[in-house]
């Protein structure tokens, strides 16, 4: 039987591999056979394009590369991983939770297209990765909704006040905050499972939201975790 796959979005710093971390964790802790990745696979050179892209090779502003260019960078990095990596822990029957993913796309490329073309751009994405590069659709996404004020002080204090070693989503506000929206209509049309990671203009604890996304993977897969 097939493996089930988990994905973690979020927008830039919103805490996605510290949250993945804490679930894998605790589902290991449970007796889960997992198995946790994330991308772009920076360790590997199918991540080539995606970090040329983030360096700002292709020009600074992220609209410079348009949609379904960037799109094909991160989705060859994913098959590559796919094939290279994990597909055989998944088709054994592993739990992969994944920091970003497929969804990824979907929350940082809408945003450069008129509201007009998002869903068939939705629709290309995942007939593109799933269909015909056939990568596994994920069974749950979880999206961490962090507003990017928020993150950006997260950020920060990771960069120790560094702005240079931001790549060009993390240093652009204006594109987050458009992300943010083409995530929240993404998340409402795919089912993603929001989490709401800040209260006003503070994060919630990492143990709260952890917390809130045991509960969710409780109520969504009751065989991986029961309350
Ligand atoms: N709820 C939280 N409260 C305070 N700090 C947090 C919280 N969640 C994460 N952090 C810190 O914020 C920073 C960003 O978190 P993390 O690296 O997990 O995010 P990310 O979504 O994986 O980021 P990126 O998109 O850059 O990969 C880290 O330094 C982390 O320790
Ligand atoms: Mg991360």
């Amino acid at each position: 039987m097939n493996g089930r796959l988990i994905t973690m979005e979020g927008l830039d710093g919103s805490g996605k591999a510290t949250q993945t971390k804490l679930l894998c964790e605790a589902l290991s802790q449970r007796g889960v056979m997992l198995r946790r990745i994330s991308f772009p696979d920076y360790a590997e050179p199918s991540s080539t394009l995606a970090k040329m892209y983030l360096d700002g090779a292709f020009g600074t502003d992220p609209n410079a590369v348009n949609a379904y260019a960037a799109s094909s960078f991160y989705a060859v990095d994913r098959y590559a991983s796919y094939v290279r990596h994990w597909r055989q822990d998944y088709l054994n029957g592993s739990l992969i939770v994944a920091d970003r993913y497929t969804t990824s796309n979907i929350v940082f490329q809408l945003s450069k297209l008129p509201k007009a073309q998002w869903e068939s751009f939705i629709d290309w994405v995942q007939d593109y990765e799933y269909g015909k590069l056939g990568i596994p659709r994920p069974d749950l996404t979880v999206y961490l909704d962090m507003p990017p004020e928020v993150s950006q002080k997260l950020m920060e204090a990771r960069y120790n006040g560094d702005e240079n070693k931001k790549d060009i989503h993390e240093s652009n506000v204006a594109y987050l905050r458009e992300c943010r929206e083409s995530a929240a209509y993404a998340a409402e049309r795919l089912n993603w499972k929001v989490i709401h990671c800040a209260e006003g203009e503070n994060p919630k604890t990492v143990e709260n939201i952890h917390a809130e996304i045991i509960k969710k993977i409780a109520e969504e897969m009751p065989f991986y975790v029961s309350i």
